[in-house]
């Protein structure tokens, strides 16, 4: 057996917990991160017939029954996960009847997976369906996001419309658009519900007023799209209170698009 320290997607965890740190959008606990593993891989490193703990999850997810996933802890703080893999990270595999997990690595301290599970697991569901490639599911409190929240509309077209105008690479990066939510508690079913169904639809979900959630098959995609919603956000933020001089306007938007051969939301485009 192999040291799971030294696992690629081991690895690839801690350094997006300590990118998405040291970038400022995930301050304490906030954010959260999910990856299915695949079990051969994992099986390398972990004993797959030894069970630590079996925790309930408090929702159904029987579509995942026997899928492994490597989860952040609830209440575990982003800047430790890196040196301290074992206590703030933990590897689950769903029980047969969806609704238990079992825990095969890590939260050594007594730990468990994030509060935001139903979110995740709803949204793997979800991705799987459209694409069943996705692995990642991420969620962060990203700054001028979150101050964006505050002063624009959260409506997905208008929200998605801004962004796309704010740097020339957003509608080729998510050339889907952003899904929107309202302020809702979070930590709940109804927000993993509620986030899933946009999931069939979009890799981008925003929580009002909370932060958002990227999917991807990669977690360099993932990170990417949130990345790049904030880079957006960020030059909006900088800029809202400023006379607008110059704009990137929809003909041009929608030449990009098609110069870059990618499906996006025609209807977000006011043409
Ligand atoms: P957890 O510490 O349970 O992962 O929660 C953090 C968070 O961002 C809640 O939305
Ligand atoms: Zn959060």
């Amino acid at each position: 057996m192999k040291n799971i320290l030294t696992a690629p997607f081991i690895k690839e965890m801690c350094d997006a917990a300590a990118n998405m740190y040291r970038l400022g959008w995930d301050e304490r606990n906030g954010g959260n991160i999910s990856v299915m593993l695949d079990e051969a891989q994992a099986g390398e490193y972990l004993d797959l017939g030894s069970v630590l703990r079996t925790i309930p999850t408090g929702f159904g997810a029987k579509p995942l029954a026997g899928k492994l996933f490597l989860v952040t802890g609830t209440g575990k703080y982003f800047k430790n996960v890196k040196g301290d893999p074992e206590n703030n990270l933990g590897i689950i595999r769903i029980g047969r009847d969806g609704k238990t997990a079992e825990l095969l690595w890590g939260y050594k301290d007594g730990g468990r997976f994030t509060s935001e599970l139903p979110a995740h697991l709803m949204s793997h569901m979800s991705r799987l369906s459209v694409d069943p490639e996705n692995r990642i599911i991420m969620h962060s409190h990203p700054t001028y996001t979150l101050a964006m929240n505050y002063v624009h509309e959260l409506d997905e077209k208008k929200l998605t419309h801004t962004l796309w105008e704010m740097c020339t690479e957003c509608i080729v990066v998510f050339p889907d658009g952003i899904g929107v939510l309202p302020w809702m508690p979070c930590g709940t079913n109804e927000i993993g519900i509620a986030t899933a169904e946009k999931m069939k639809e979009y890799r981008l979900v925003v929580w009002g007023m909370h932060g958002i959630y990227g999917a991807g098959k990669t977690m360099d995609e993932a990170f990417g799209l949130i990345e790049t919603v904030e880079k957006a956000a960020q030059i909006y933020m900088l800029t809202a209170h400023l006379p607008r001089v110059n704009t990137i306007k929809d003909n041009e938007l929608q030449a990009l698009a098609e110069l870059f051969g990618v499906e996006y939301r025609k209807d977000f485009l006011n043409l």
